[in-house]
């Protein structure tokens, strides 16, 4: 399962990245070329891993599945409706209650503290909960100065959003605002490339999203997906659930892991598909959706009297025999994370420019080496009004509806009380 990554290739890559963001921000900071391309350093410095079984106390949600995904990769979790994929990402992305998981969640093989993976990670939610009245550089923009400290100047917060706005192509959109049923806005794929945004303009290390591309159609899915690649090779490790990705977002995916009722029927690449098929004795027939065909084959054989047993069988057997289980890689964890440790991998990663947040205390543990909370809690306050008084005052209709039913309920209840006679006589009945 694991992929040989192409020392010039990944070299080149780097530099891209490096020469966009220069281009964006003006910023001649060095990014992507301080890393020592030496085979211990070059390359993929992240790897979350997981392993063993996850589930829940009562019923088991999901059990036995294991995996890795790798920065510069987009690793898509598959499966029909049920079969646990937002589950799997909650329980990577620590949104599930603690005591109800068992197993295990590396990075670069060490233990994910809930803590540090808050601080290094974002977690995109299916719904856009975006304010309308709102153009998508001003919504950027007050993330901006939520998430990122109050230390950065506004000058720098600014060329952050800007920045962004070209990775999540929104160039031509940047103006418009967010809108409504009743107000004319960017479209369903702007939208929810404005929701990405949101959650990555820290720029996190691992990004993690519940099915980004539902209610899209193709192209708008598509584009959606492109980001996250863009995402992905900027450094970071991105982590989806996805229905039925079309032809075209297959090629963007670097990573699958299919799920059938909470256990693993396959993971590997997306060129690995049809050996795998075929192996099992169902070749995936040619000008087919190998997604398709495969999620078909899952449900059909999950209809059948043994269900999809015989399938998760098959994978155990054959990742023993690919040697790309990750009991392998438990058994040398040096080879997973290239290298690097956890904390070596986070610096390499802040002197590139990622986790703008002002983190410069590179000497203590990975946790202390980046602030829970970029700003306090008043500033924090500030901002949401400002952006809050800033959405009713360009609705203003709206604003004097609900003003006009808190004065009606207020004036109401104001004459339950009015001259009230303050004598014992009003605690009684008579
Ligand atoms: N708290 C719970 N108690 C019992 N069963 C649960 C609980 N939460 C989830 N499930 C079950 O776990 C299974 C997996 O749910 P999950 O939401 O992960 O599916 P999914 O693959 O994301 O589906 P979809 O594609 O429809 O979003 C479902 O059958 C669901 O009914
Ligand atoms: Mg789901």
């Amino acid at each position: 399962m694991s992929r040989v990554v192409d020392d010039d290739s990944a070299s080149q890559l780097l530099k891209r990245v490096g020469d966009a963001r220069k281009e964006a921000t003006g910023d001649e900071t060095p990014v992507h070329h301080t890393l020592n391309m030496s085979p211990e350093t070059r390359a993929l410095p992240f790897v979350l891993s997981f392993l063993e079984d996850f589930f829940s106390r009562t019923k088991t949600l999901l059990n036995d599945i294991c995996g890795e995904a790798r920065d510069g990769e987009v690793m898509a979790v598959l499966g029909a409706s049920g079969s646990g994929k937002s589950t799997l990402i909650d329980a990577l992305a620590n949104r599930i209650a603690r005591g109800s998981l068992k197993g295990k969640v590396t990075l670069n093989g060490e233990p994910l503290e809930s803590r540090l993976l808050k601080v290094i990670s974002a977690y995109v939610m299916q719904d856009d909960l975006l304010f309308p009245m709102l153009t998508v550089e001003e919504t950027l923009m007050f993330a901006a100065e939520f998430r990122l400290p109050r230390t950065l100047s506004k000058s720098k917060k600014q060329a952050r959003v800007q920045q962004l706005i070209d990775q999540l192509g929104l160039r031509n959109a940047a103006k418009t605002i967010i809108g409504d049923e009743g107000h004319r806005g960017v479209s369903g794929g702007e939208r929810r490339r404005v929701s990405i945004g949101i959650d990555i303009i820290h720029d996190p290390i691992i990004l993690f999203l519940d099915e980004p591309t539902s209610g899209l159609d193709s192209t708008s899915a598509y584009m959606v997906v492109k980001v996250l690649q863009r995402i992905a090779q900027s450094g970071s490790i991105v982590i989806m659930s996805i229905h039925q990705p079309s032809y075209r977002i297959m090629g963007l995916l670097d990573r699958l892991l299919f799920l059938s009722k909470g256990q693993t029927v396959f993971s590997g690449t997306p060129s690995d598909l049809p050996g795998y098929f075929g192996e099992f004795g169902a070749p995936i027939p040619e000008n087919e959706n190998k997604t398709e065909f495969a999620l078909d084959l899952i449900r059909e054989l999950e209809g059948s009297q043994g269900g999809a047993k015989a399938l998760v069988e098959f994978h155990k057997g054959w990742q023993i025999k690919h040697k790309s289980n990750l009991h392998n890689i438990e058994g040398a964890p040096q080879d997973s994370r290239g290298g690097l440790s956890l904390k070596e991998a986070i610096s390499a990663s802040i002197s590139r420019g990622k986790l703008v947040s002002g983190a410069t205390n590179t000497d203590a543990s990975p946790a202390s080496m980046v602030p829970t909370f970029a700003n306090p809690c008043w500033n924090e306050i500030v901002t949401l009004s400002k952006r809050s008084v800033m959405n009713s005052r360009r609705m203003p209709e709206l604003f004097g509806i609900r003003l006009g039913a808190v004065l009606v309920t207020g004036f109401i209840l104001a004459t339950m009380f009015w001259q009230l006679d303050n004598s014992l006589r009003v605690y009684k009945n008579d």
